[in-house]
């Protein structure tokens, strides 16, 4: 089973929006690129016909990211639809039907979690689950119990081993590159431990508010939308031990330590904003108080990072949309030599919008040699556009059965029995003004102030005076 690759892809939620934006652009790209060639079977509840699927896709195309003639035709010749409804047995026997002879469909589960049961269910029921895939989109679970159970529901029908939780952060090459990064070069490894390392920040910035998600994001909010997913697993890779080989089991045990020594997250650790104007969003509750922004505190109490504080940061409409990470390097000692020990040296990793690897040292002024000013060397390049997307990368690799970018039953839950206790805040919101970096707190600063990305990174290889 590991190694069969999917022969037909199901994909549940076929005429909803993450289907227009991702999933369609995703196809194309897997048919250019020669990975589907496949049935693709659409199943959703909206009175239509496959005539209707197809101009659905190709208008999404036409949207997000071009259509290609070639690819279109291909992908439009793989193309079934099944509507009805996901608690009729007729919707599945007609799907069953459609599945001719596969023998290890992969089921992608685009739909809202609520339905989960219903559908895993009626796919065992239509003896169509045996021997086959089940991709899950986030969010998987609302606190660490909604997760126990949808991951209950799961394994009652399929093995992990053929269980695959989408996060598209771990699919994107510049996080995958820092685990690259760290444990492919000598010079850092030695450096990245409490011993070096003063303080950790990592930053998810969005200079856009909800875009119309009001009705999903004010059951959400950014502590569950973003940070107990994305931005735990960019932690993951910055803190892990190097995996002892480089199957989907080695790495993915890694991480699992990381969450491991992560205690559950105090709620004075927590600080939460909302930006003004999201009470007038459409589909918010009146009073709403839902987090737009949020900052946490988090210690790993392992071996290599006791001590180091991580700074957890995200929100929506603040300056510009990037991630980055900064990890701050202790201080030079003070010497007779080096009295005025300069600026800090840090090494800064940004995710998005450009992938860059950036060292701050501190070098002699050029107008006076007992000073010290600042130096950031940085390599940075813009994404490409042959360049592998997330959401291809993640349909590509369930399909194929690799299970390294996918999110592991007790990986998940760890990442949310750390955010459990906070979920319930004890506080209300702080409003804060768009465009800007969110509520202060000083409890929550990091040591030597919060770094806040620029808009662009320029394309090069250079050293930058500070
Ligand atoms: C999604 C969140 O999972 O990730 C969105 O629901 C967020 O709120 C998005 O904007 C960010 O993903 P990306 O790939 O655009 O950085």
């Amino acid at each position: 089973m590991a190694n069969t690759h999917s022969d037909a892809l199901v994909f549940f939620g076929a005429t909803g929006d993450l289907a227009y934006k991702k999933i369609f652009p995703a196809l194309q790209a897997m048919v250019k690129r020669g990975t589907l060639t496949v049935p693709v079977i659409g199943v959703a509840k909206a009175g239509w016909g496959l005539d209707q699927l197809k101009a659905r896709a190709k208008d999404s195309l036409e949207k997000h990211g071009g259509l290609d003639d070639a690819a279109w035709e291909k992908l439009s010749s793989l193309l079934r639809y099944v509507d009805g409804d996901y608690a009729d047995p007729a919707t599945f026997a007609e799907l069953h039907k459609q599945l001719g002879d596969a023998k290890a469909p992969a089921h992608y589960l685009a739909i809202p979690p609520s339905m989960f049961e219903t559908v895993v269910k009626q796919l065992a029921a239509c003896n169509s689950a045996k021997g086959a895939r089940m991709i899950v989109e986030k969010p998987f679970g609302h606190d660490l119990a909604s997760a126990k159970e949808l991951n209950r529901i799961l394994l009652s029908e399929f093995p992990e081993s053929s269980i695959f939780r989408i996060d598209h952060y771990l699919a994107k090459t510049p996080v995958y590159n820092m685990v690259a990064f760290r444990f492919s070069n000598t010079f850092l490894e030695p450096l990245w431990n409490r011993t070096y390392i003063e303080s950790v920040q990592i930053t998810m910035a969005e200079n856009f508010g909800i875009e119309g998600r009001g009705a999903f994001y004010d059951q959400t909010g950014a502590i569950r939308d973003v940070v107990q997913n994305h931005m735990f697993q960019v932690l993951c890779n910055l803190a892990m031990e190097a995996p002892s080989d480089h199957d989907s089991e080695s790495i993915r045990n890694e991480k699992v330590k990381v969450l491991k020594s992560i205690e559950t997250i105090r709620p004075e650790n927590v600080l939460r904003g909302q930006f003004k104007g999201y009470l007038q969003e459409p589909g918010v509750k009146a009073g709403s108080d839902v987090e737009t922004f949020g900052v946490m505190r988090l210690d790993i109490k392992s071996w290599r990072w006791s001590g180091v504080p991580f700074y957890l940061r995200a929100g929506k409409e603040l300056p510009v949309t990037c991630m980055e990470i900064m990890a701050r390097l202790r201080r030079p000692p003070d010497t007779n030599f080096n009295p005025d020990t300069g600026p800090q040296n840090y090494v800064r990793f940004r995710i998005s919008p450009e992938m860059t690897v950036a060292m701050a040292v501190s070098a002699a002024s050029l107008t006076d040699p007992s000073k010290r000013q600042a130096v950031e060397m940085v390599a940075s390049r813009h994404p490409k556009p042959e360049e592998i997307e997330a959401y291809e990368r993640v349909l590509t690799d369930a399909m194929a059965g690799d299970p390294t970018l996918f999110a592991r039953q007790d990986y998940v839950e760890e990442a949310w029995r750390i955010v459990d206790a906070i979920l319930t805040p004890t506080k209300p919101v702080a409003v804060y003004e768009p465009g800007t970096w969110g509520p202060e707190d000083a409890r929550l600063t990091p040591p030597g102030g919060w770094d806040n990305p620029v808009a662009n990174e320029a394309e090069d290889f250079r050293v930058v005076p500070g």
